[in-house]
């Protein structure tokens, strides 16, 4: 059993193009990946892009199933049967054969009509995407939930999902075929939406972070490489705090355009702010993150100088509550003056900033949204 083992979360409020990258590390040895997404369900959109098409994924973990990935959906996600089976039909349109190569986990709890009902009725404070995700996970905390395997052999949904081929089958079923294979895992969300560490109880009722993976059965995996994705800016979508947002509207609103920040789920705009260093360390620290991945330089490509927060006024962050009242402390990076970003001479100060204030490598940038656009460093 080989540690090739590698997992990608996002750093802040999610959205950081963690997708991305999950499927482009997918494409080395194909045939030998295992894309798991350990936990989360259908609020999070992952967007990939395959001969130039936009796919978005909910609940499919962003596999390369024309490249031979398998894809696995491990027991700590909670699932919308229904969003599930026309994701997989999309999948098997666009990649026929595919759904072979899905494994799902029956322990697994299910995502009913009555927690979303419940979710859109009673969580808008939060700014929930509304898919039921927090009562989904209450019910299983609560001893009442529903899990995927007591309507295998009864629901339409799971039954045409097995006619196209896909397998449920428990992770401890599949550790021959895991022992043999490169798992990557895809976080849903982001560290600072975690159950645990965010900013509770502005947060996603899931674990995004490493607790995640464990709990799906992955503790013999745990992965050798943390990656942890972070816009050069940052964005959050919901409510809660945001030390580093951009109040100057026409500011935000230029970031916004060219960085077409709107959620994938729900197509609300998103908040948009700067890149905050005393954030990415906490959010490193908890999830064991060893490199960091940079996304979206290029839509800072028009700044002079880009504000990048290093430290707070109050403090370093120790704790989800201590981002409530932080006040930011700017230091300006110069730019690369409209040059272009992938150009490493000029995004050197940027990633020399963040490297040094964090004491963490930065393995990846991406500039632009195109595979072609990642840069290692
Ligand atoms: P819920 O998990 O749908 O209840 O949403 C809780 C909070 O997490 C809200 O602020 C959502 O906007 C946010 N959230 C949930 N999923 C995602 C995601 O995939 N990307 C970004 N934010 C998300």
């Amino acid at each position: 059993m080989s540690n090739n083992n590698i997992a990608i979360l996002g750093m802040f409020f999610g959205d950081e193009s963690k997708a991305k990258f999950t499927h482009h590390f997918a494409k080395e040895n194909p045939k030998d990946v295992v894309c798991i997404r350990p936990s989360g369900g259908s609020n999070a959109g992952h967007t990939i892009y395959e001969n130039g098409k936009k796919i978005v994924r909910r609940l499919v973990p962003s596999a390369n199933f024309r490249l031979g990935n398998k894809a696995f959906l491990g027991s700590s996600m909670v699932l919308n049967i229904d969003t599930l089976l026309q994701e997989i039909i999309k999948v098997e349109e666009h990649c026929p054969g595919s759904a072979s190569n899905i494994y799902i986990d029956p322990d697994a709890f299910l995502v009913t009509a009555e927690h979303i009902a419940e979710d859109i009725e009673k969580n808008k404070h939060i700014g929930s995407t509304g898919k039921g995700i927090s009562p989904a996970y209450r019910d299983k905390i609560n001893r009442k939930g529903v899990r995927l395997k007591s309507i295998l052999n009864t629901d339409p949904s799971v039954r045409k999902m097995m006619d196209m081929g896909v397998n449920f089958k428990h992770a401890a079923e599949l550790y021959k075929m895991f022992d043999q294979s490169r798992l990557i895992f895809e976080g849903s969300q982001a560290i600072l939406l975690d159950i645990s560490f965010g900013t509770y109880p502005y947060v996603t009722s899931g674990e995004t972070g490493l607790s995640g993976i464990i709990n799906s059965g992955f503790a013999r995996y745990m992965p050798s490489k943390v990656y942890g994705v972070s816009k050069a800016y940052s964005t959050r979508v919901g409510n809660g705090p945001y030390p580093t947002e951009i109040l100057d509207e026409k500011l935000a609103s230029q970031i916004r355009e060219k960085g077409q920040e709107y959620g994938s789920v729900t197509k609300r705009p998103r908040r948009v702010g700067w890149l905050d260093l005393p954030a990415t360390k906490y959010a490193a620290d908890k999830a064991g993150v060893t490199d960091l991945i940079l996304t979206k330089l290029d839509v800072l490509d028009e700044l002079d100088n880009i504000p990048i927060c290093t430290s707070y006024e109050n403090g370093i962050p120790v704790c989800g509550s201590d981002f409530e009242h932080a006040i930011p402390n700017y230091k300006m990076v110069p730019g690369w003056y409209h040059a272009n970003s992938k150009d490493m001479s000029r995004n050197y100060h940027l990633v020399k900033t963040i490297e040094y204030e964090t004491k963490i490598k930065v393995s990846h940038l991406s500039c632009g949204v195109s595979e072609e656009d990642i840069i290692k460093c």
